[in-house]
């Protein structure tokens, strides 16, 4: 029998991701630009201009809203907001200030994320999160910025993925030497000039999650006893993780990557979930793609359903609202795009269906950008980084321009074929 697909609710947030680093461009006093510069490095090339979104805001937030989305989720720059530990920019702090008021101006709500990956160098110089003191520098920083511009906060994140490091346990699979990495860190670490360089990215999994979590937890606090009232919770990275084979290793991963995060957003006001594809966990881990299976430009499963399962897998887990604060597919094709979207967002539909309360669907990411080490080559932008209109970003603004409708009339024809 065809069931209707459920129609969202009128507040439910349509919207487009991007964070500052990949976009803004000349991020310079941050731990992230220090390691792009050096030799040797992990990055195959620096992240420079990026998108000078930090002076076209104006006009990419007002493009966002023009294709029909209402919300727009960026970061803020702990490095550029305070330059030098404890010496706050005032300037900074009206920048991204007047970023929200662009949102406002253009009726788009903004969803904050207070620390997306990159970090000042004097905080990676100090040791990073595993230094003594990092959570209360981190709570500091988030209580000057909500101080700042807490009312024009929609919704707040105080991370993006801290879980990162442990669930992709991603550098022996880069296939890097150990002692290139090595050799970064003491370059980076002499760089900044001190003796050690403490980089997110590169962070024991164990104490980060000891220490964030805290961080977390402090930095919600100090912001809600600031002006303004919105959600505040964290963002976490999930995969569809599916067990295969009798002796899988699928429980213990979830059990290590997501559960205490899972707990700490459930302290809180919601959970951001951020999903791009499935992982197939046998008995000694995660184990390489599907023969057959698609691949996108970062080599990850063309897989649009991991965002129905993850979204479920949270919703047992927590009884805080969902967001999906990420998804997207990396590929030059656009058609590819679309499709992932049509797929991934019925998908949620059918979560909606089931009665899980899920507030936004964010995609990853509103333009071309700065994809971390890969550089400038895959391409997850609904538009190019010249601002380009792909046609998957008039697709995604009609399903939010319509709050869905159109997708459901297209899922619709789909199944009648
Ligand atoms: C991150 C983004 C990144 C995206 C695509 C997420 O892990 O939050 O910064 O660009 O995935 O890889």
């Amino acid at each position: 029998m065809m069931t209707e697909l459920p129609l969202f609710r009128e507040d439910f947030l349509w919207g487009a991701a991007t964070s500052a680093h990949q976009v803004e461009g000349n991020n310079i006093n941050s731990d992230l630009w220090i390691a792009e510069h050096i030799q040797p490095t992990l990055f195959v090339e620096p992240s420079l201009d990026a998108c000078d979104h930090y002076h076209r805001f104006p006009s990419d937030i007002r493009l966002l809203a023009d294709l029909g989305l209402n919300t727009y989720r960026f970061s803020i720059e702990w490095a550029r907001v305070e330059p030098e530990r404890g010496h706050f920019s005032g300037a900074a702090l009206d920048h991204y200030r007047r970023m929200l008021e662009a949102c406002r101006e253009n009726g788009v709500k903004a969803m904050v994320t207070l620390y997306h990956f990159s970090s000042p160098r004097w905080f990676a110089g100090m040791g990073g999160w595993e230094a003594r003191g990092a959570a209360d520098l981190f709570v500091r920083y988030a209580e000057r910025v909500a101080r700042h511009m807490g009312d024009s906060i929609a919704v707040a994140s105080t991370f993006n993925e801290p879980n990162l490091p442990a669930l992709l346990e991603w550098v022996p699979k880069t296939g890097i030497p150990l002692t290139t990495l090595f050799q970064m860190r003491r370059k980076a670490a002499k760089a900044i000039g001190t003796g050690t360089f403490g980089c997110f990215f590169l962070g024991d999994p164990r104490k980060l999650e000891q220490t964030m979590i805290a961080a977390h937890h402090r930095a919600r606090a100090a912001m809600k006893a600031c002006p303004g009232s919105y959600p505040i919770g964290l963002n976490i990275s999930l995969q569809d993780e599916q067990a295969v084979g009798a002796k899988s290793k699928r429980d213990t991963k979830c059990a290590k990557v997501y559960h205490a995060w899972m707990d700490a957003a459930n302290a809180s006001d919601f959970l951001g979930v951020q999903v791009y594809t499935r992982c197939r966990v046998g008995k000694s881990g995660d184990l390489a793609p599907e023969e057959g299976v698609e691949l996108t430009q970062m080599g990850y499963e063309f897989w649009p359903e991991a965002l129905e399962t993850c979204l479920r897998y949270a919703a047992g887990r927590v009884s805080v609202p969902l967001y999906v604060t990420e998804n997207g597919i990396a590929s030059e094709d656009d058609s590819r795009r679309i499709e992932y979207i049509r797929r991934a967002v019925a998908g949620m539909a059918n979560c909606v269906a089931d009665g899980l309360d899920i507030r936004g669907y964010i995609h990853w990411t509103l333009m071309d950008n700065f994809e971390w080490i890969f550089g400038y080559r895959p391409k997850f932008g609904l538009l190019t980084r010249d601002r380009h209109i792909k046609p998957s970003a008039h697709y995604l603004g009609e399903i939010a321009r319509s709050h869905g409708a159109s997708l459901a009339a297209a899922v619709r024809q789909n199944r009648l074929k």
